[in-house]
């Protein structure tokens, strides 16, 4: 949501910034812009895509060593030339680049408009930005001084990046709840909302924390505190390449990153998993294992495709470590003033480690004293930097807006966690925790099996392009995976799409059933076999279409489905990380037929960094 990119030194600013802005396409967004200097200020903003902006400024003189650029995804006003970033300050001296959201900011425009600012655009940015040059001008204090006091006055997130006319080689930039990632090269800095627009240039980068403030020259890095304290840049060593970001001859990174679960999970698995040595090495959650073990509940919070993993992950603790687990939107955790006791443990799942909401939740639940793990696929992203404890998923970024890869990453991570706590608190057996050993290290090969048959799901989704609506169905461990299903096809095929417990159905959604009405079975060979065979045959007797995921092997649904899918066999634990493929691809599939923009469909951001 939103993308920043920044850059100062002796290169041609235009194309680094122009480049970083495409590789955070992937974050969403409506408009694009983006500030040079070159003997004064030249902004240049567009509604729509990078590429309009391209177009938009072919035969410009773009020279310039520094420059700003940003992609908006509409918060304060429609997207529309006039609301797209760089906004410009009153005195046309200053111009300023923001992700987030300020909250007081119609306070404070009401305060300007009275002294006889005049705004061009509806966004909040705008108004930062001349509370800044007021207090600039009137409290005879320099740039960097009045960016402290203006954001000491706001409330809300933000991530901003200012350039002044008058000081041509320094861009200030301040974070509080929206990444900023700096890329430190050799007389030269870079600026990103993640790393990916610096990837080809440096590979030592430093995260910005909240309530920092940067001043970035081409030779120099100064970061301070709102209290205008110095702090030292703690600087990281990157371990991406180039070619991870790029779509490597596939048509879609979504389709790209479906593919690449065998090694993902792989990843997920390495130096960890040991089967045959019976072991699971997690640090992080060895350093805890004691606060774990003894957890008197576990409270699992995320959003969207990260909360569906946390919902399989519910099904796993309860059934291996007999502790009681809840599992809770982000969204209205933060908000709900939730009981959170002594012994209770947070569990904050999330891709991009940004979620506004999930963020917040967890921050408060630290405030009263729980112990908070993250389960992160963004290595260095502030979810992962505020918890006590934690795994990465190993996923590699993660470009296409639906989560596919990050999502098989997440119910790997939490998997291995269970079977560790199980395992040091003595509630699995020995034979069960090494047959499920070995079950997780059988999965990418499983994976990579069933993608073999990627076109049958090619097929289906032909067959069902035009319904209007889709029911997706499942049980146990496989019930998150129908909600993850009816998620994926909603947001990349645009189809209408409810998941449910199987049994569920008969309680409301079995009046929806009609001859045209597709229902993907989610039923793989568990212990609910029979039970979701009679919820078919419930649905067949009502006419309905019936898409049913099913074990190689299955010989009953087969002969009730109207079409199917078979994964191979795997326990039903771990048979989710199975099942949730085919599903990816089928709204894959969907959303091309459909002529859907898969990797960018409407209105969605892979980063929700705005509650
Ligand atoms: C769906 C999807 C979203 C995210 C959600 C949380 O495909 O990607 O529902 O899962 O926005 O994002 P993260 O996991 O980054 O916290």
């Amino acid at each position: 949501m939103c993308g920043i990119v920044g850059y100062t030194g002796p290169r041609e600013a235009y194309p680094i910034v122009i480049t970083g802005l495409k590789r955070l396409e992937y974050r969403g967004y409506d408009s694009t812009g983006v500030a040079l200097l070159n003997g004064g200020l030249k902004v240049y903003k567009k509604k729509g895509r990078v590429a309009d902006l391209e177009e938009n400024v072919l035969g410009k003189d773009l020279h310039s060593n520094i420059g700003i650029g940003h992609t908006r995804w509409a918060t304060h006003g429609e997207p529309s030339d006039r609301n797209a970033h760089p906004h410009t300050s009153g005195s046309g001296k200053l111009a300023m680049i923001h992700n987030g959201i300020i909250e007081n900011y119609a306070q404070i425009k009401k305060e300007l408009l009275n002294k006889g600012y005049h705004f061009t655009s509806d966004t909040d940015t705008e108004v930062l930005l001349n509370f800044i040059e007021d207090i600039n001008k009137n409290n005879e204090c320099n740039l960097e001084e009045a960016v402290r006091i203006a954001l000491k006055r706001i409330t809300g997130a933000y991530c901003i990046l200012l350039i002044d006319e008058d000081d041509p080689e320094t861009i200030i930039a301040a974070r509080k709840g929206s990444p900023l990632v700096i890329g430190v090269g050799k007389g030269e800095h870079f600026l990103g909302s993640d790393a990916s627009p610096m990837l080809e240039y440096t590979k030592e980068v430093v995260y910005v924390n909240d309530y920092e403030l940067a001043i970035v020259r081409p030779d120099e890095l100064i970061l301070k505190n709102l209290g205008n304290e110095k702090v030292t840049p703690f600087v990281t060593k990157l371990d991406m390449e180039l070619a991870a970001i790029e779509k490597g001859g596939y048509d879609h990174f979504m389709l790209k990153e479906i593919f690449e679960q065998p090694s993902t999970i792989l990843d997920c698995l390495r130096g960890r998993l040991d089967a045959n040595a019976g072991t699971i090495t997690m640090s992080g959650v060895q350093k805890n294992i004691e606060a774990l073990k003894s957890a008197h509940r576990i409270i699992i919070v995320a959003c969207g495709t990260s909360w569906h993993a946390g919902l399989v992950a519910e099904y796993i603790i309860e059934e291996l470590c007999r502790i009681p687990v809840e599992v809770e939107y982000a969204s209205e955790f933060r908000y709900r003033n939730p009981v959170i006791n002594k012994g209770d443990i947070i569990i904050a799942v999330s891709q991009s480690g940004e979620t506004a909401d999930t963020l917040v939740a967890i921050e408060k639940a630290k405030e009263q004293g729980a112990v908070i793990f993250g389960i992160v696929n963004a290595v260095g992203s502030s979810i992962a930097r505020i918890s006590d404890g934690g795994a990465y998923t190993h996923a590699g970024p993660e470009i296409g807006v639906a989560s596919t890869k990050a999502f098989t990453g997440q119910l790997v991570v939490l998997t291995m966690m269970a079977l560790k706590i199980a395992k040091e608190k003595g509630s699995i057996s020995d034979e069960r925790y090494r047959h499920l050993l070995q079950e997780l290290a059988d999965v990418p090969e499983k994976v990579a099996a069933l993608l073999k048959n990627a076109d049958d799901l090619k097929i289906i989704a032909e067959k069902y392009k035009d319904a209007s609506d889709a029911l997706f169905l499942g049980r146990g461990y496989n019930f998150p995976i129908a909600l993850e299903g009816a998620l994926k096809l909603k947001e990349i095929s645009y189809i209408h799409a409810e998941g449910y417990p199987a049994a569920e159905m008969k309680h409301g959604p079995i009046a929806l059933v009609t001859e045209t009405l597709p229902v993907v079975f989610v039923a793989t060979k568990d212990s609910y076999h029979e039970k979701i065979v009679s919820n078919i045959q419930e649905i067949k007797a009502r006419k309905g279409k019936v898409i049913a995921i099913v074990s190689e092997g299955d010989e009953v649904i087969p002969g009730l489905a109207d079409d199917v899918f078979f994964v191979p066999p795997a326990d039903e634990l771990v048979a989710p990380i199975l099942s949730c493929v085919p599903l990816q691809l089928l709204s894959y599939y969907m959303g091309i037929v459909r002529g859907v923009d898969v990797d960018k469909p409407r209105n969605l951001a892979k980063s929700v960094t705005v509650e």
